[in-house]
């Protein structure tokens, strides 16, 4: 019996193996697994058994891929070492596959990377029926591709359409597809796999069945020239269309199938070899893969430094205004199962709230990512009115009413007599201190920021934001919540900007002088994307709408005057004249035309007439640079005052709120990825722009001694 294998010999001559790592929650493919593993084979290779059955010795778990240490030491090996890796994984799945016994695998719960293919090695599978079943070769989700087989052998099973469908994906499948596409057998209940694996084992011996798929699954898969040409080029176009280039593992994964599946398998695993050792080295299968780490760490972060401090149930919540963003987090609570009061200073005003909650259920029912049902289960959870009486009951009332100090403090004056004096009062403001805020109430240690983005719906992130006074339980209460109501919240102290407004609007601000300095509307849009961002900074102007991105813009050049980038009054040009962007039809482009898609509008030009300070041409990499270094400045401050805990939280922030490209991992891993010595020589090119434009003691002392934000992981594989 090994530490993590166990062997047994069953009645009819039945071997079982059961692996379960001691201690851990979950089985994953480590180093020291492997060698027990390779030990474990050997002896199976000697034995004379009637079949194999390989199980997990953990319920709802199978395998979770590889071990997470080794997957963070991964990017930082040389191409040889990842070669040899995968190599050496080839070679033991391939003997697995040509055990003198039939084999047959049952997994019950998720299946990931490594632990698919492990399973893919075996002539069968049977699945649990449990929902938490789950299929799947994520690589490419972290910027690498299956190493171990699953290029080549996934193809084989199911046929090349559906795996380039997972591979490419990384999408996993529940059972019920598994089955559908002949990835597994069978699915049923847990008590039933074992003999339905037995029942397996005898079918095989009987037919005869499993030496001819053994056979088959090591030959070529044998598509005619057209087949591959057509299909290849098919899923090539449309992976480019998703990826833009910027992700290179599909693309890598693709390759690996059209390269391995027209030869025997042994030939095809050198490719994937091949391919694996070429992508896993990158620098963005290691942001990609920091990414996934910075998710995890968000995961089960509690907010606090002390363990010991526990998060209260908010068992009802009240929001206080049902407009865009109110309307919203009503959404996200009701939806989570939380009973949810929605005020707001008419009926008619709730009507609407109430209208935008059903159109986000109404919209995923379409897409067929609800059932009618959840429509009704979360209209049960919202009460409605328009007093705040209403909220009598709560333990947490959330405000999302307009932004203007002095309304929100009144209104917390006459809120809070009538409220549970325990319950949490939180600020959706955007803009306003929340120390501040704090200060009108007779709660700031209950007191805190909530910061939704919109649309909440689908906007991930909520920033919850502490005052002076907010107490480590409240922080902790609002962490489990927004958690709760499926969002990655992250934390950060009061501050103009919070966390990502901070570092967003002076790259929205830089743009706008950019502009004005002569630069070329579509250049400065394209620059940005060809960084990665979803859109470039002039066309996002458009879609929050001018109004909001000159008052949120101007509240963060009146705080941090010292070193802001002050466009011309261009915004508020358009203001008064009443192009606020995409929402009026006309901002700095126009809306107007078939399905309101963006157009130059030859009008703008006045506007840009009016406000320009220069007409220099200027260069795609001078509006990269200053566009992304004053961002990494400010990030760098934002470490320095201790406004986040880690890095992450920055990085993370930006992914998650700005769409910051994940294949560069935020801007500080970018900073670590470019080298900080040589972005701070870049910044000395535009010193003389500002003191945005300087150094921080960060990253100066990181210049010279070469420190990362994020240093390599000590464990070597
Ligand atoms: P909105 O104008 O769409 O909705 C505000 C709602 O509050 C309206 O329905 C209004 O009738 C109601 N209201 C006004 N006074 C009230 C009172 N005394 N009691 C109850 N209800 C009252 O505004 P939006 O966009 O939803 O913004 C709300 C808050 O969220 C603001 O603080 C804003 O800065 C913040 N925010 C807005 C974002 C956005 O993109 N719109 C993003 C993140 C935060």
């Amino acid at each position: 019996m090994g530490t993590y294998f166990t062997f047994e010999v069953l009645d009819g001559n039945v071997g079982r193996v059961t692996f379960d790592s001691p201690g851990k929650k979950v089985n994953t493919f480590g180093r020291p697994i492997v060698e027990e593993l390779e030990q474990l084979v050997g002896e199976l290779e000697g034995k004379k058994l009637h079949g194999l059955l390989f199980r997990s010795g953990k319920k709802d778990q199978f395998i979770a891929g590889a071990d997470l240490n080794e997957l963070a030491a991964l990017s930082y090996l040389p191409k040889e070492m990842l070669g040899q890796l995968s190599g050496h994984m080839h070679s033991l799945l391939t003997r697995v596959s040509r055990l003198p016994f039939p084999t047959v695998c049952l997994i019950d719960g998720p299946s990931m990377g490594g632990g698919t293919e492990f399973a893919l090695s075996m002539d069968y599978r049977v699945a649990s029926s449990s929902p938490k079943t789950v299929i799947g070769l994520p690589e490419v989700k972290v910027g690498i591709i299956p190493g171990w087989g699953g290029t080549q052998r996934l193809p084989r099973v199911i046929g090349v359409h559906p795996a380039l469908e997972m591979i490419t994906s990384g999408e996993p499948v529940n059972a019920g597809k598994a089955v559908k596409i002949g990835l597994v057998f069978d699915a049923v209940p847990l008590d039933q796999m074992e003999a339905v694996g037995r029942s397996l084992i005898d079918y095989a011996h009987q037919t005869g069945e499993w030496k001819k798929l053994r056979e088959k699954k090591e030959q070529p898969i044998g598509l005619t020239q057209d087949q591959a040409m057509f299909m290849f080029a098919i899923w090539q176009g449309g992976i480019f269309g998703k990826t833009k280039g910027q992700y290179p593992a599909p693309l890598a994964a693709l390759d690996a199938v059209r390269e391995g599946c027209n030869v025997p398998l042994e030939e095809g695993l050198k490719v994937e070899q091949a391919k694996f050792a070429e992508v896993g080295g990158t620098s963005i299968a290691s942001s990609l893969i920091g990414v996934f780490f910075m998710n995890n760490r968000l995961q089960s972060d509690t907010g606090v430094a002390d363990t010991s401090i526990k998060p209260r149930e908010l068992k009802r919540v009240g929001v206080l205004g049902a407009g865009l963003m109110g309307a919203g987090i009503v959404t996200s609570s009701s939806r989570t199962g939380i009973p949810t009061v929605m005020v707001d200073v008419k009926d008619d005003f709730v009507k609407v709230g109430v209208k935008r909650a059903m159109d986000v259920v109404g919209g995923r029912i379409k897409a067929g990512k609800a059932k009618p049902e959840d429509m009704a289960n979360m209209l049960a959870n919202i009460t409605t009115g328009t007093s705040h009486r209403y909220f009598s009951e709560c333990d947490i009332v959330i405000e999302a009413i307009p932004e203007k100090e002095e309304l929100k403090k009144d209104t917390y004056k006459q809120l809070l007599p009538l409220m549970k004096p325990d319950a949490l009062l939180v600020s959706n403001t955007s803009t306003i201190s929340i120390t501040r805020l704090a200060a009108a109430t007779d709660r700031p240690d209950r007191f805190a920021g909530l910061h939704f983005f919109n649309p909440v719906d689908r906007m991930p992130l909520v920033e919850v934001i502490r005052g002076e006074k907010t107490s480590d339980e409240t922080v902790a209460t609002l962490v489990a919540f927004a958690k709760k109501i499926k969002k990655t919240p992250i934390v950060c102290k009061d501050c103009p900007g919070f966390l990502v407004n901070r570092i967003l609007l002076p790259y929205m601000n830089e743009a706008l002088l950019l502009l004005c300095e002569g630069a070329d509307m579509d250049k400065l849009d394209k620059a940005s994307e060809r960084f990665g961002m979803p859109m470039g900074p002039i066309a996002l102007q458009d879609l929050v709408g001018i109004d909001t991105s000159l008052y949120a813009g101007s509240v963060v050049i009146e705080a941090y005057k010292d070193r802001a980038a002050i466009p011309p009054n261009i915004l508020q040009d358009l203001v008064e004249a009443g192009r606020l962007g995409t929402k009026t039809g006309k901002g700095f482009r126009q809306y107007t035309g078939k399905k309101g898609k963006a157009e130059a509008d030859p009008e703008f030009s006045k506007f840009l007439e009016k406000n320009r300070v220069g007409s220099r041409q200027i260069s795609s990499e001078e509006m990269t640079d200053r566009l992304f270094l004053g961002m990494l400045v400010e990030a760098t401050l934002i470490l320095e005052e201790e406004i986040v805990r880690d890095p992450g939280d920055v990085d993370m922030g930006l992914i998650m709120g700005c769409g910051f490209p994940p294949f560069r991992g935020g801007i500080l891993r970018w900073c670590d990825t470019e080298g900080a010595g040589k972005l701070v020589a870049k910044l000395e090119k535009y010193s003389s722009l500002g003191k945005r434009f300087h150094p921080s003691q960060t990253l100066k002392r990181m210049a010279s001694s070469g420190e990362k934000f994020y240093p390599a992981p000590k464990v070597v594989v």
